[in-house]
């Protein structure tokens, strides 16, 4: 039997079900139900009857699950897959954060900590930032970790101040100005689509902005054939295998997450046949932020 046989025979053998992010290695689309971007795959872990879910993403997103769909068990196939971003801030930095801002809602990007969540009002994904930021109807936010994002927030609405936490994914902002300007003098066709986490001076000289999902679904309606990713490597595979008549270009070998590529298929293999690395939430603390994604998620619909 060949790995990808045999994982398909597990999942159906334990009743399990597995996500993987867009920034994963492409192999593990092969054997997951569910690809998507961190909003996608949050409402999918929510709504699942599966008993087990393998998460093929990183550390904060299995726990997102493990706190959605408490009753089931949540697997992480490799420990090591952490966000260098939901590490950049831990409950005593947000605490210091918010004493800082007194009486400010705070909004958490998913890319955060369980215990983090659990000390913020709402959180968001960077497919419904502005949304959820705006649905607070309030003049100021406090948004935590991601300072690109809250930034990008800020630009998009006029009548919120939004304070943000300095934290911000060393993937995203190793792409420059400079990488989009040697791009489009290369391709001057081609249209320039960029995330949110990117640094403001990528988004200024960007045609579109907008999260996995947002690049996915425009590359896909537009008419042009050409399209410069600013994001990280994995959304320009699957750009590419998904729309081969149109030409998606990398915007520099350095938008890579080297935690979103741990997973190969024989982890995948080993984790359903060992059910391994259960990841667990303490009880408390997923009660309380609970809260945080349920709003984002009634918001979100
Ligand atoms: P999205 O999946 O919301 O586009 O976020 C990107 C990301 O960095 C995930 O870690
Ligand atoms: Fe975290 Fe950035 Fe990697 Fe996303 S791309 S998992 S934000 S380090």
């Amino acid at each position: 039997m060949t790995i990808k046989e045999e994982i398909l025979k597990l999942k159906k053998e334990k009743n399990a079900v597995i996500l993987a992010h867009c920034y994963q290695n492409i192999e593990i689309d092969e054997v997951a139900d569910f690809v998507g971007d961190s909003l996608y795959l949050s409402q999918t872990a929510a709504k699942t009857d599966a008993d087990i879910i393998v998460f093929a993403g990183v550390y904060f997103m299995a726990e997102t699950a493990k706190i959605l769909a408490p009753e089931k068990k949540v697997l992480l196939p490799r420990l090591e897959s952490g966000c260098l971003m939901a590490d950049m801030i831990n409950l005593q930095q947000l605490r210091e954060f918010k004493a800082k801002h007194p009486n400010i809602p705070t909004v958490c990007y998913i890319n955060s900590t369980a215990a983090v969540k659990s000390e913020c009002d709402i959180c968001c994904t960077s497919s419904n930032a502005v949304k959820i930021v705006e649905s607070l109807g309030v003049k100021e936010v406090l948004f935590a970790p991601d300072t690109y994002l809250g930034t990008w927030v800020q630009s998009k609405l006029k009548d919120v101040k939004v304070i943000t936490y300095p934290g911000f994914c060393p993937t995203h902002l190793r792409i420059t100005p400079e990488d989009v300007n040697q791009k489009r003098k290369k391709y001057p066709e081609a249209l320039v689509l960029t995330h949110p986490e990117c640094h403001q001076e990528v988004i200024k000289l960007s045609d579109y902005v907008g999260s996995t999902t947002g690049i996915m679904n425009f590359a896909a309606q537009s008419d042009k054939k050409q399209f410069i990713i600013a994001t990280e490597m994995g959304v320009v595979e699957r750009l590419q295998r998904d729309y081969p008549e149109k030409e998606f270009i990398l915007i520099s070998p350095k938008a890579i997450c080297p935690n979103m590529k741990w997973n190969h298929l024989e982890d995948i293999l080993n984790s359903l046949k060992y059910e391994q690395y259960e990841i667990n939430v303490d009880p408390e603390i997923a009660k309380k932020a609970i809260t945080c994604i349920d709003r984002m998620l009634g918001v979100s619909k």
